[in-house]
């Protein structure tokens, strides 16, 4: 299922920082998002930036005062399905470490149950310095999770660690927090994007894959827990928080950074659409226009899924795509067993909606007992849909395997 941040309850700390500030955006993308956020400031915060700037951006009351509405780090807290605190500095990681509650945060903080997520910013000398360093070690002992800052020009002028990490990687941070970690454990190894082939040093082939498929699943995968390697030809997105991206080029690149990391991975999932062929010579000069057609001999590219279909470890579960214009689950049913898969996912490339470059797409999965159509998805829902798919295909081929073993 896929985890989303709408109308969960977020008790959002801001502490005494420049980056109050970015604070105040973040809120904002969490209410756009229709979380529900309930800030609670520190005094130093307030110097900062005003209560009613928060009050006014989460539609919820800012607290500042342990004392001004009753026992509020009780209410506060209890409710809590996550506890943001960002930018968090040295002073309330140290209070927090120590478990002080001689301010509404840190009260609050300790009478939650819910998940704790800490963005540290503050000048790189207090972030290195061994008691922030022994704080934070302590917090993680606590199960918190801190988003590391990151490096750059600090508020001071100076450069180095300690800027508050990017709203982006805190998302994902805080929707990994949120989301059931079922797929922990789990190495993923996910191909994404297109292959250029190239013909001379200004042309190549190639196709029309954008990678957003294959990034909604090293995404979702990620957040769910697995440790997700990524290798990606050409695109234009930014890699999800936390994967680790190979980028490659073409089909020959895809097929050495595959078989480099194949053997560890527990699941693997084909999404790029991979160039089928080659130039068969590339020509080092630029190709001149003359007055004959010039004539592209081509060669044939390794097929990648099929090699990792003859050459898996048995309890490595094998997952495919098909983009098909046509006679769909025919064509899926034939790549699934001449690739040795465990499943194929069909999707429409004639679709408007669907397949290549699209932001939603609907897909078939089949397997050799099963075929099950989605309804249109978004691609981030549709990975969602193939991860819950794969974890029971990978409970019954552990099953399987197990009883092999005995
Ligand atoms: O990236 P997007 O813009 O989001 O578009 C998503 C997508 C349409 C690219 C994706 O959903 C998809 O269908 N990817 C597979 C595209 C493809 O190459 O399909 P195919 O039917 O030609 O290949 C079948 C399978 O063999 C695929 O898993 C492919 O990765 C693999 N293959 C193909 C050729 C080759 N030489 N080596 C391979 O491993």
């Amino acid at each position: 299922m896929c985890v989303s941040l709408g109308s969960r309850k977020i008790l959002f700390g801001v502490c005494g920082s420049i980056a109050a500030f970015k604070a105040a955006a973040w809120v904002h993308a969490l209410a756009k998002e229709e979380a529900q956020v309930t800030v609670v400031m520190t005094t130093s915060a307030t110097r900062f930036v005003a209560p009613l700037t928060f009050a006014s951006l989460s539609g919820n009351l800012a607290y500042t005062d342990m004392f001004a509405e009753g026992m509020a780090h009780i209410a506060l807290s209890a409710t809590a399905d996550v506890v943001l605190i960002a930018p968090a500095t040295a002073q309330t990681i140290a209070r927090l470490a120590h478990g002080m509650a001689d301010d509404l945060l840190s009260a609050s903080v300790l009478a939650s149950a819910a998940p704790v997520l800490i963005c540290p910013a503050m000048n790189s000398r207090m972030l290195a310095h061994p008691a922030t360093q022994r704080n934070l070690a302590t917090l993680r002992g606590f199960g918190y999770k801190i988003v590391e800052p990151e490096c750059g020009r600090l508020a001071c002028g100076e450069e180095g660690a300690g800027r508050l990490a990017e709203w982006d990687t805190v998302r994902e941070a805080l929707l990994g927090l949120l989301a059931n970690q079922d797929m922990a454990g789990q190495e993923v190894l996910i191909t994404a994007g297109p292959t250029r082939e190239p013909l001379d040093p200004a042309r190549f082939l190639s196709n029309r894959s954008s990678g957003k498929m294959g990034y909604a699943l090293a995404r979702t995968a990620k957040r769910r827990g697995a440790a997700v390697t990524l290798i990606s030809g050409p695109v234009a997105l930014e890699p999800p928080p936390g994967v680790h991206l190979v980028q490659v080029e073409t089909a020959l690149e895809m097929a050495e950074a595959v078989s480099r990391s194949a053997q560890a991975a527990s699941i693997v999932v084909k999404a790029a659409a991979v160039a089928d062929f080659r130039a068969a010579a590339f020509s080092a000069q630029k190709i001149k226009k003359t007055t004959a057609e010039p004539l592209l001999e081509l060669a044939a590219n390794p097929d990648i899924l099929a090699s990792l279909g003859r050459n898996r470890r048995p309890d490595q579960l094998l997952i495919g795509f098909a983009a098909e214009s046509g006679n769909h689950e025919a064509e899926g049913k034939r790549k699934l067993l001449a690739k040795k898969a465990d499943l194929i996912v069909v999707n429409d490339i004639l679709g408007s909606n669907t397949g290549f470059d699209a932001d939603t797409n609907q897909v078939t999965l089949i397997t050799l007992d099963n075929v099950e159509t989605l309804e249109l998805l978004s691609k981030e829902e549709t990975a969602n849909r193939i991860w819950d798919k794969a974890m029971s295909l990978l409970v019954g081929k552990r099953r399987q395997h197990g009883t092999e073993q005995v």
